[in-house]
């Protein structure tokens, strides 16, 4: 499996008052696989995310990505893998106020090893009309495209969403999430949504739901087209 979390437990204070994140939680994704994480607000989903993208570290079990023993690493190897294997997205969008979207873009793919080519991506997400605009000039679900382009165009092994629709309607979702299930499919990228919509898992490989730090159903999805996703 390209990633293998096995008894993961992330923990928040102490004593009686320790509070269990995430309480020996194991998953295991194959490469290029679309997996939706859904879960109540607080049952432990950007906790995962976070042990994930090597933001956070967990306090007990085993995280290796791709052969890589994250939860061995130190910090300077962590830092190399969320350079090199990692692309996050989050619900607020976070780009530069300041730059373009080409350049919002471009800040990244300077930084990278091993980019893809800018204007590549900009023409395969459908943003070129966009790329002199600068954010405040575009809607929350355009600049949400730009925010995953510019997660994407470091070719990371694996993209992570936090609740990347949260602030959008039902249209621009639909948008982001056309735009990821295409990324997934041209990059062969692993990607890692997590959401409380329900509606959302039916385009998923696979389908995970967590509850109070604890995996509680882990089963292949239904991979519907996004059209197909009935909102409410
Ligand atoms: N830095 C922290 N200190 C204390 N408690 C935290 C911290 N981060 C998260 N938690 C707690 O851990 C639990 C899981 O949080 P989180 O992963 O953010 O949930 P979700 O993303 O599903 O809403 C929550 O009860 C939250 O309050
Ligand atoms: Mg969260």
């Amino acid at each position: 499996m390209f990633i293998e979390m096995q008894h993961i437990v992330k923990k928040y204070g102490s004593g009686e008052n320790t509070l269990f994140a995430l309480n020996d939680a194991s998953l295991s994704l194959e490469k290029g696989e679309f997996c939706v994480i859904l879960g109540p607000s607080g049952s432990g989903k950007s906790t995962l995310l976070n042990i994930l993208g090597g933001l956070d570290s967990a306090d007990e079990g085993r995280l290796t990505v791709g052969g890589e023993e994250l939860s061995s690493m130190t910090k300077k190897a962590l830092a190399k893998y969320r350079r090199e294997k990692i692309g996050i997205v989050f619900q607020t969008y976070n780009l530069i106020g300041e730059l373009t979207v080409r350049e919002n873009i471009r800040v990244v793919s300077d930084i990278s090893a091993q980019p893809l080519d800018t204007d590549g991506l900009l023409d395969e997400l459908g943003l070129q009309k966009h790329k002199t605009h600068f954010p405040s000039e575009l809607s929350g679900g355009q600049q949400q495209r730009c925010a995953i382009a510019r997660a994407v165009v470091k070719n990371p092994a694996v993209l992570l969403c936090d609740e990347p629709t949260g602030a959008l309607d039902s249209s621009s979702s639909r948008d982001v999430l056309q735009l990821l299930r295409r990324v997934n499919e041209k990059y062969g990228t692993t990607i890692v949504l997590i959401t409380h919509n329900e509606a959302i898992s039916g385009m998923a490989d696979r389908v995970v739901r967590i509850h109070d730090g604890r995996i509680t159903e882990n089963k292949a999805g239904t991979k519907k087209p996004v059209k197909e996703l009935v909102f409410r």
